[in-house]
Parts: C-alpha cells; sequence; structure tokens
C-alpha cells in the first residue's frame, strides 16, 4: 500500500505567523495543508474565512485542503474555490442537496470532498462518493482542535474502503480528528491523516513520519 499522506490542520498553528507555519510543515514532509473553515452556526466556533485561505494560497507549496463546516455551503463553494482551494469539503448534514454542491464543486475545477459528523450513519454518504474525490471521517466532534479521538467511528472507515474499492472509485479516504502515532494506525484503511495538536504540538518532522509509518 502507498504510503500515507499527512494534512497538518494549521487550527493548532500560531495564527501570528501562518506563513511560516506553513513552510515548516512543508519542509518537514506535510503533503496537503488541511484549513478549517468554521461558520459559528455549523459549528460553535468561527476560524478563518475567504481572504484569509486566499493569503494561504500565495505562500503555500502544497495543496490547500479546506474543510468547510458551515451552514449552506453552496452560497461559497465559488468563492474559497476562487480562493485557492485545492480540495473542498463539504457536510452532509449542511445543506438541502449535497450531490448539487459537489457536482458544483467539480464543475468550478476542485477536487470535492464530502464529510460528516460523528453521529451521522456511514450510509447517508454512500451514494454521494461517486461524485467525491475525497471522503473525510470525522474522529470527533466538529469544531475544536485537541479533543480525544473517538473510536467508534473506525468501523465507518473500512464501510467506505470496502465500498471505495468494489466500486474502483477513486476517492480518497481521509481521517480528522485526535489523529496521533497510536490512533493513526487504527485507520490504517485511510489513505491521508489531517492532524492539529500532534503536528504542532511537538518536532513537526518526528510527528509528520510518525504519522506516515
Ligand atoms: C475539528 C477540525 C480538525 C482539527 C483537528 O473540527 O476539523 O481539523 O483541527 O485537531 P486535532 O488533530 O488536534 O484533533
Ligand atoms: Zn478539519
Amino acid at each position: 500500500m502507498a504510503s500515507k499522506m499527512v494534512a497538518p490542520s494549521i487550527l493548532s498553528a500560531d495564527f501570528a505567523n501562518l506563513e511560516k507555519e506553513i513552510k515548516a510543515v512543508s519542509a518537514a514532509g506535510a503533503d496537503w495543508i488541511h484549513v478549517d473553515v468554521m461558520d459559528g452556526r455549523f459549528v460553535p466556533n468561527i476560524t478563518i474565512g475567504i481572504p484569509v485561505v486566499k493569503s494561504l494560497k500565495k505562500v503555500s507549496p502544497l495543496p490547500l485542503d479546506v474543510h468547510l463546516m458551515i451552514e449552506e455551503p453552496e452560497r461559497y463553494v465559488e468563492d474559497f474555490i476562487k480562493a485557492g482551494s485545492d480540495y473542498l469539503t463539504i457536510h452532509v448534514e449542511a445543506t438541502k442537496d449535497p450531490a448539487a454542491v459537489l457536482k458544483r464543486i467539480r464543475e468550478l475545477g476542485a477536487k470535492a470532498g464530502i464529510t460528516l459528523r460523528p453521529r451521522t450513519p456511514v450510509a447517508d454518504i454512500l451514494p454521494l462518493l461517486s461524485l467525491c474525490d475525497l471522503v473525510l471521517v470525522m474522529t470527533v466532534e466538529p469544531g475544536f482542535g485537541g479533543q480525544s479521538f473517538m473510536h467508534d467511528q473506525i468501523a465507518k472507515i473500512s464501510v467506505l474502503r470496502r465500498e471505495i474499492d468494489s466500486k474502483k472509485l477513486a476517492c480518497l479516504i481521509e481521517v480528522d480528528g485526535g489523529i496521533n502515532e497510536e490512533t493513526a494506525k487504527l485507520c490504517h484503511e485511510a489513505d491521508v491523516f489531517v492532524a492539529g495538536s500532534y503536528v504542532f504540538g511537538r518536532d513537526y518532522k518526528t510527528a509528520i513520519s510518525s504519522l506516515k509509518l
């Protein structure tokens, strides 16, 4: 199996020095930069928006993997893609017509991703996988970094792996929330690990390398 990819979540980076942080994780072996966008409605927290994504794009040597934790993402996908999102992931719970939004993301030239809250059944997203380049399994309740990994979400990864392989879909599986050296091992069927507090809380190269094993 190909080596895992690692997408450090800049939610745990030093927000006063994002260019420096992005360049440091890039030099330390990161594959993508994970950007958490929160609107204070879909989740009880507000983080960064379109102008910041645009600025990050100018300095990032790596693809931007933008995770929209916002209501009615259809209102903003065009702006986030114009700002430089390479992967744009929406929550299945946040919109009435996720299929239409995923199609629109692809039409606008970005890679489309779908994700779900821990309490949402994986069956809700299976019919959407053919419209996706990425499926993100949340292993914490979206909204904050530094929470504990929810072991009961691992079964979703297996279901997705079987579905993607049996239908020969070109869809990567990403895991987000509470990822560290130990929990990443439990998610061996995934392709991409998002990690915030684990990467930014220690030597970046050591942390990123440990997730690729
Ligand atoms: C949570 C975000 C995550 C978060 C992960 O809503 O989607 O990307 O930054 O943080 P850690 O890795 O610290 O759990
Ligand atoms: Zn995220």
